[in-house]
């Protein structure tokens, strides 16, 4: 089977044709290099798996009494990617990764409690944590020699400090694209036991994680972790899938799996017959699909990295996962926001750094899980409008 799944070839006549946000929401003249979605049509089994459900007429209420075929399914991926055993049991089914953190939060937490979490982060947990009138304690990410990292001895007593309750991780990190190694989880799940805190633990970007590093889960650390974790994930990342709706949660602590059951059934809802579907067939049929799509990013990552040094005063750490990169355009002192200068006067969509948290001023994030020519086009872009 060939592995040349097109990602070359996507063509920005076809994109501006989609109804995602990614390519609307700026108008027609705009190069959309922001949200995270890729670029890439779903592989060829997600595709079948859907298009076969529609043709047989098969929409009707799904047949899963003891919950849906995902649960078996995840545990088996947890345990043959990463050596985690998961109970299928302790697994719930959820529609969205966020849906999960706001499910966790208010089966663990009280309203008034602190939650940490590392900063700069992904706008919807700043909003979710706000809304849900949580306390927030950022853990600072601070680039040292060429890396994301944080000051454990720092976060230990900040947290303790505020008397966090719960630690909400988000690994592979979001916007930095920092791979947790196994010191900093074992450093973080010390300061959990001793503060007894809740582990929410959002590991949805964990299969873009590129050659070099190594995603470890945190609640595959050990028992004790597994009990005061819930881990989310999803296969919407790694292949394409956002608006399927559909996502999983490992709720590890019992209390809070039996407070989950206890709710009303239909609370919290159930995914799609398609979104689970969706997700089976790129579990069970895309590795190819996978490897492919994680060379491709790495050499666009590469690339990028290339030209923004060669080109540029902007500097990058390269993501150790994901298509996200988080630029630094504090040297150049623009003065503003470099992502509204970006929009302004190169026409192309990056997600404002400010919008991730007061860290982020002075830098942008930008997607570039696209085609080579279409991100040499933002890259020309960016280098026309802020250089
Ligand atoms: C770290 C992280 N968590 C969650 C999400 C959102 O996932 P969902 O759409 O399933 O809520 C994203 C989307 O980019 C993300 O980067």
């Amino acid at each position: 089977m060939s592995n040349d799944f097109g990602f070359d070839r996507v063509e920005l006549a076809e994109l501006r044709r989609r109804g995602g946000q990614k390519w609307r929401r700026y108008g027609p003249d705009v190069l959309a290099a922001w949200v995270a979605d890729m670029d890439f049509a779903p592989l060829p089994a997600v595709r079948e798996a859907i298009v076969t459900m529609v043709d047989r007429g098969d929409l009707g209420y799904p047949d899963w009494p003891t919950g849906s075929p995902l649960r078996e399914a995840l545990s088996e991926r947890m345990a043959a990617r990463y050596g985690w055993q998961v109970e299928p049991g302790a697994v719930r089914e959820l529609c969205d990764i966020i849906q999960g953190v706001q499910l966790a939060l208010e089966l663990g937490t009280a309203v008034g409690d602190a939650v940490a979490l590392h900063t700069p982060t992904y706008p919807p947990f700043l909003s979710s944590l706000r809304a849900m009138r949580r306390r927030i304690v950022g853990i600072p990410m601070e680039q040292r020699a060429g890396a994301w990292r944080f000051d454990v001895e720092r976060a230990a007593s900040e947290l303790e400090r505020a008397g966090c309750r719960a630690l909400l991780l988000v690994h592979p990190h979001n916007p930095t694209g920092k791979v947790f190694a196994r010191d900093e989880l074992e450093a973080l799940a010390e300061i959990a036991e001793r503060l007894d805190l809740l582990v929410i633990s959002d590991e949805v970007h964990a299969e873009l994680t590129y050659p070099g590093a190594h995603h470890v889960p945190f609640a595959s650390l050990g028992e004790a972790q597994a009990a005061r974790t819930v881990t989310l994930t999803s296969a919407t990342k790694a292949f394409n899938l956002a608006g399927i709706r559909c996502a999983l949660a490992h709720i590890g602590p019992p209390a809070l799996r039996e407070r989950r059951d206890a709710a009303p059934f239909a609370l919290y809802g159930t995914p799609s017959v398609l979104g689970v579907a969706a997700t089976l067939a790129a579990w069970r049929g895309g590795d190819a699909w996978l490897a492919a799509v994680i060379a491709h990013l790495a050499a666009n990552r590469d690339h990028l990295a290339a030209r923004l040094s060669a080109e540029t005063a902007l500097e990058l750490v390269p993501p150790q996962a994901t298509y996200l990169a988080w630029v630094d355009a504090r040297p150049l002192q623009l003065g503003a926001e470099p992502a509204d200068l970006a929009l302004e006067r190169g026409r192309v969509a990056l997600s404002p750094g400010v919008d991730f948290g007061p860290q982020g001023r002075g830098f942008f994030r930008l997607n570039f899980a696209t085609s080579r020519k279409i991100l040499d086009a933002v890259i020309d872009a960016v280098v026309r409008s802020l250089a």
